[in-house]
């Protein structure tokens, strides 16, 4: 059983910070949703780690947007909807495709450099866009340029209160409704930050599996936090496994942009062959859920544990110009993409589902908000169109900055009488988080990876069943509160996939392989008080 809280604690003797408010997260989500807000209300933005370190900084390829005249936001809209596999929300998609494009007006405002060609912005494309609508920022450097005009915005602003190393332990609620979080300081004492709002931006659950291309920080916190909190967690089941990671011993997971496929790069199996082609229409620019089964299945088929990027017919300018961060990243490896195909293989980089909330950012709990990945907004579907996440991060972040601009009410003076405790044994075994993390990554992988079936579903949800009584142990520690939270969502996602019993988008059973569109145009629906259920999905659409 997942507790409410995961400390013990009595908000009247804890330190108290009071803000308008609270933001929790410093990448595009968090830090775009403060500028916004900060005119108008007193902003306090913590982040566990420093200030730029989240998913965004390493985003590569660049921020989809229609600024083009041969494109549009109709076009925009069909895209995403066929990535999204039959379950997008058509009113979110709506609101992302018609403005996004002044989100970017605002990020050139605050100073992000995207790159231009003869004065105009330069466009890429990347998987199952019909058109070159995405911007990008020093070739295959775009979530670095973002968050470095985004946080100096943020830090020249004396509204806006930064507090780094901060760990959001969890939200804390009174009487239904959020009002503000526990949040354990550098110094190991914690802090209760209090305020008319919380926004939740703290990313996505890379970290839920063995192979990944985020960082460490990604390891579900707001997912798991809201979900005690009683909000409602959707379509967690739909993780993208990016198809082209390096693959190469003793280096990362390093993403290789699918911009590289967009500017020309083709996929060959370890025998040189091209393969997409037997797959797709779009060959290796297929929607990514598709591309990603298709390398496995080659690496099944020639007994390999990668394939290889060929980008070699390019010339060594454009390779140079367009991707000056990954070319430079292969080189420490010995690879050279000019003269040498690159080994990849998929390891997982997104979830679709999170945190269920409206057209405003609003979720079930009144005064909690959430944006960007932890956010379920239903842009995504079953399914994300490459480049649509840091376009939703800003445009549902200015719609809660909107939205509690002119709606939130400051609460009661008062302090509430919130407190916690439970039964709790110091922590029993000599095994670190850092082996019970890997032990939880390597289950995933095997279990509620890229392929999966009944059988493993079943027994990795056993499994996490057996480490939940971790929760029952005294945690002090960040990592020890990572470790819960992933765990939390590693069962929210295996319960999510054994429940959907067909093949959507990136969710694939190998014992129901087809898209099951009579039974299944639903969402998965999870919430502490009312556990597993299905809501039908709004739309017949393709
Ligand atoms: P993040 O940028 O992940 O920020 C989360 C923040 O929350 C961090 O500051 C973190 O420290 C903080 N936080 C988390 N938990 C806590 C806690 N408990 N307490 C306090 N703070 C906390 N998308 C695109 O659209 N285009 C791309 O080209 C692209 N490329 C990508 C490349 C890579 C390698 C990766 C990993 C992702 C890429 N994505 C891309 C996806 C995209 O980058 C992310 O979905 C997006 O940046 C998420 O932004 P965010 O603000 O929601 O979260
Ligand atoms: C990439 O550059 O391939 C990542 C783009 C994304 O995840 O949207």
């Amino acid at each position: 059983m997942v507790p409410r809280y995961v400390v013990d604690f009595k908000l009247a003797e804890i330190e108290t910070i009071k803000t308008d408010v609270l933001i929790i997260g410093s990448g595009a989500a968090g830090l775009y949703t403060a500028l916004q807000l900060c005119d108008q209300c007193s902003v306090t933005l913590v982040s566990k780690t420093s200030l730029t370190q989240s998913n965004t900084r390493y985003a590569q390829g660049g921020i989809a947007a229609v600024t083009a005249e041969n494109d549009s936001p109709e076009l925009h809209r069909q895209d995403t909807l066929i990535a999204g596999a039959g379950i997008c929300s058509h009113e979110a998609v709506e609101v992302l495709v018609n403005e996004g494009p002044n989100c970017i007006n605002d990020l050139i405002r605050y100073g992000t450099n995207f790159d231009k060609k003869d004065g105009v912005l330069e466009l890429t494309k990347e998987g199952a866009h019909s058109k070159r609508r995405i911007l990008h920022a020093h070739g295959d450097a775009t979530g670095a340029e973002i968050v470095r005009a985004l946080s100096e915005q943020a830090l020249k602003n004396e509204r806006i209160t930064i507090l780094e190393n901060h760990f959001t332990i969890d939200l804390i609620t009174n009487k239904g409704e959020c009002i503000g979080a526990l949040v354990l300081k550098p110094d190991g004492k914690k802090v209760y930050i209090r305020a008319d709002a919380t926004v939740l931006a703290t990313g996505g659950a890379g970290q839920l599996y063995r192979y990944t291309t985020n960082p460490e920080i990604a390891t579900g916190d707001g997912i798991a936090m809201a979900y005690r909190a009683g909000a409602y967690i959707k379509d967690v089941e739909f993780i993208q496994f990016h198809p082209t990671a390096l693959f190469y011993p003793g280096a990362p997971r390093f993403l290789i942009s699918e911009a590289v496929r967009g500017e020309g790069a083709v996929l060959r199996n370890i025998k040189g062959e091209r393969f997409m082609q037997h797959y797709h229409p779009q060959k290796e620019l297929a929607p990514r859920d598709i591309v990603a089964r298709a390398i496995v299945t080659e690496m099944e088929k020639t007994g390999s544990t990668f394939v290889y990027l060929d980008i070699t017919h390019e010339s060594e300018e454009l390779i140079k110009h367009r991707f000056p961060t990954i070319y430079q990243e292969c080189l420490r490896y010995g690879l050279d993409m000019v003269t040498d195909w690159i080994p990849v293989a998929p390891a997982a980089h997104y979830i679709m589902g999170g945190i269920k909330t409206d057209l405003k950012g609003e979720t079930a709990t009144p005064r909690l908000y959430a944006c960007g990945e932890v956010s379920c907004t239903g842009v995504h579907g079953a399914n994300r169109l490459a480049s649509n996440s840091l376009a939703e991060a800003l445009v549902f972040g200015l719609r809660i900055a909107n939205h509690i601009r002119s709606e939130i009410s400051p609460l009661d003076n008062e302090i509430p009488a919130v407190s916690f405790s439970m039964l709790r044994q110091q922590t029993m075994n000599n095994e670190t988080t850092v082996e019970k993390r890997l032990r939880l990554q390597k289950l995933m992988l095997r279990h509620v990876g890229l392929k999966r079936h009944e059988k493993g579903l079943t027994k990795a949800i056993k499994e996490l069943d057996r480490f939940i009584k971790s929760f029952r142990f005294k945690m002090e520690r960040p990592d020890e509160f990572e470790y819960v939270n992933l765990l939390t969502c590693a069962s929210l996602v295996a319960n999510a996939a054994l429940q959907r019993e067909e093949s959507r988008g990136a969710h694939y059973r190998e014992d129901f392989p087809e898209r099951d569109d009579l039974v299944w145009r639903k969402h998965i629906v999870q919430s502490i008080e009312d556990g597993v259920l299905e809501e039908r999905s709004l739309h017949d659409d393709e």
